[in-house]
C-alpha cells in the first residue's frame, strides 16, 4: 500500500508552478467528444481523473496524441458509443459530463452513475431536469443512465436551476451547445472553470454567452470544429499550497496562477495573519508571526470554496482562539476531523458547523485521506506537526494533485511516498481485518 510519510516542522520556502485546473480539465475533456476535428488542449494536469477521462474517449474511438506532458491532441472525428467505458465511468464524478456530450454528439447517451468523493448524498436531479427540459428521455436504473434526445437532437429551452450546481451548469451547457435553438440557463454556478469550459467550447465554434454570471445563454450550433485551447491554472491547488505555507510558516511564490481567482482564499488567509503579495500571474505567501482565528462559511464562487474548507480548517487548528466553520455546500464534509483529532486538534462538529479551538501544535500520527481535499488537509497537518505523520489512502489525493510530493520537496518539505507492504502475520499470510 502506498503512503506518504512526512516529517513535520519544516518551514516552506521557494517557488513552484501551479498545474492546470482539475475541475476545468474534467469538464473540457468530455466536452471534446463533440468536436469533429483535432482539438489541442494545453495545460492538462497529470492526475488520475484526467488520465481516466482520456482513456474513456479513447475507448470511444478518439485518437489521442501525446504532444508533451501537459498537451494532448484529441481527435473525436470518428467516435462511437461503447460499453467498455463503464468500468471507468463508475470511478469518477466527472464521467457524468458524458451525458451532455454524448447527447450533443450522438443524440443519445449511455453511461453509469458517477463515482467521486463521499460527502453524503450527491444527487443529480438538476442534471436530469436540464436534460429533460432539452427534450431527452432519461432512464436511470441499476446504476446505469440511458438518455435519448427526442427526434435525435436536443432542443433549446429555458431552465432555472433549483440549486446552484457546478456540475448541472456544466452538463446542461455542454448538452445545449449542439441543441437546436437557444437555451437559457438561470441561477447557474459561476466558478472559474465554468467560464473556462465556455471559452473552450466557443473557441471550437460554440455560441455561449454569460458564463461567469448567473445566466448563461447558449445558441446551439450544428457542428464544432478543431482548435487549440489552454486550460486555466488550478485555483484549489494554488489555495492548498497557500494554506500549507500558512500552516508551516515561510515564504513561497506560486507561479502560473490567476490571482483574481484566489481572492476568496487570500482574503481569509490575510485575516488570519498571512501576508500575500500578488503579481500579474504569481502570488507570494509569507507567514512569520502568529496565526489568528477566523470564521468561514463555504459558498459557491465567488464565496469561500468548499474545496478549500478542510485545508484552511487544518490551519485554524493551530491558530490562536476559536474559529467557527460553516459548510454551506455539502452535507457531510467533516469526515477528516476524526483524523485531525488523532494529531491533537480540538474540533467539535455539529451538523454543518465545526468549532475549532486552536492548540499550540499538532503531533504526527498515522492517519488516512478520507477524500481528495481531506487528504490534502492531512498533508498540511503533517507538514506543520511535530514528529512523523503517515497518510494512507493517498489514491484520493492523487486524483487531484499533480506531483504533490515533488512540489512540496522543492519547497523544502520532508515528505516521501513509500510503498509499504501489507502487514503480515508470523506465518507470512496477510492478517484478515
Ligand atoms: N446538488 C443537487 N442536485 C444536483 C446537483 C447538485 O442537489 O443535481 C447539490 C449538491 O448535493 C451540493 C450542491 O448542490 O449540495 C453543489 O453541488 P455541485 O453540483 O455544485 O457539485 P459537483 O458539481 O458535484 C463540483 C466539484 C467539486 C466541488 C463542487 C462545489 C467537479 C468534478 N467537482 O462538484 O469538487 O466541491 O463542485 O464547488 O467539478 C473537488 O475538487 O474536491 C470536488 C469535490
Amino acid at each position: 500500500m502506498e503512503k506518504y510519510v512526512i516529517k513535520g516542522g519544516k518551514k516552506l520556502y521557494g517557488q513552484i508552478d501551479i498545474s492546470g485546473a482539475k475541475n476545468a480539465a474534467v469538464a473540457i475533456i468530455p466536452a471534446a467528444l463533440m468536436v469533429e476535428g483535432v482539438c489541442r488542449i494545453e495545460n492538462i494536469p497529470q492526475i488520475s481523473d484526467t488520465k481516466k477521462l482520456l482513456e474513456m474517449l479513447s475507448l470511444m474511438g478518439a485518437k489521442i496524441k501525446y504532444i508533451n506532458e501537459h498537451t494532448f491532441d484529441i481527435d473525436c472525428t470518428n467516435v462511437y458509443m461503447s460499453d467498455e467505458i463503464f468500468e471507468l465511468t463508475r470511478q469518477i464524478r466527472a464521467s457524468y459530463y458524458l451525458i451532455g456530450s454524448m447527447l450533443g454528439r450522438f443524440g443519445e447517451a449511455h453511461t453509469t452513475m458517477p463515482g467521486g468523493c463521499n460527502f453524503g448524498v450527491r444527487p443529480i436531479d438538476q442534471h436530469i431536469k436540464g436534460m429533460k427540459a432539452l427534450g431527452a428521455t432519461m432512464d436511470i436504473s441499476r446504476g446505469f443512465i440511458k438518455a435519448q434526445a427526442k427526434g435525435g437532437r436536443l432542443k433549446g429551452a429555458r431552465i432555472y436551476l433549483d440549486k446552484v450546481s457546478v456540475g448541472a451548469t456544466i452538463n446542461i451547457m455542454i448538452a445545449a451547445t449542439m441543441a437546436s435553438g437557444q437555451t437559457i440557463i438561470e441561477n447557474v454556478a459561476r466558478e472559474p472553470h465554468i467560464v473556462d469550459l465556455a471559452n473552450f467550447l466557443n473557441s471550437m465554434g460554440a455560441d455561449i454567452r454569460g458564463a461567469g454570471t448567473d445566466v448563461i445563454k447558449v445558441r446551439g450550433v450544428e457542428k464544432l470544429h478543431g482548435g487549440t485551447y489552454c486550460l486555466i491554472p488550478d485555483q484549489i491547488e494554488a489555495g492548498t499550497y497557500m494554506a500549507a505555507v500558512a500552516a508551516t510558516g515561510g515564504e513561497v511564490t506560486l507561479n502560473n496562477v490567476i490571482p483574481k481567482h484566489l481572492d476568496c482564499i487570500s482574503a481569509k488567509l490575510i485575516e488570519m495573519g498571512v501576508e500575500i503579495e500578488e503579481g500579474e500571474d504569481y502570488i507570494t505567501i509569507r507567514r512569520d508571526g502568529e496565526l489568528t482565528h477566523a470564521n468561514i462559511k463555504t459558498q459557491p464562487y465567488p464565496g469561500f470554496p468548499t474545496d478549500m474548507q478542510p485545508q484552511v480548517s487544518t490551519v485554524l487548528t493551530i491558530a490562536n482562539g476559536t474559529s467557527v466553520i460553516t459548510e454551506g455546500v455539502w452535507d457531510n464534509r467533516y469526515r477528516y476531523v476524526n483524523e485531525l483529532r488523532k494529531m491533537g486538534a480540538e474540533i467539535q462538529v455539529d451538523g454543518k458547523t465545526a468549532v475549532i479551538q486552536g492548540v499550540d501544535k499538532l503531533y504526527g500520527a498515522p492517519v488516512a485521506a478520507c477524500d481528495l481535499r481531506a487528504g490534502a488537509a492531512m498533508v498540511i497537518a503533517g507538514l506543520c506537526a511535530e514528529g512523523t505523520t503517515t497518510i494512507e489512502d493517498i489514491i484520493y489525493i492523487e486524483r487531484g494533485y499533480q506531483d504533490l510530493v515533488g512540489k512540496l520537496r522543492k519547497l523544502g518539505a520532508d515528505i516521501a511516498k513509500v510503498n509499504d507492504p501489507e502487514p503480515k502475520t508470523d506465518s507470512g499470510i496477510a492478517e484478515a481485518v
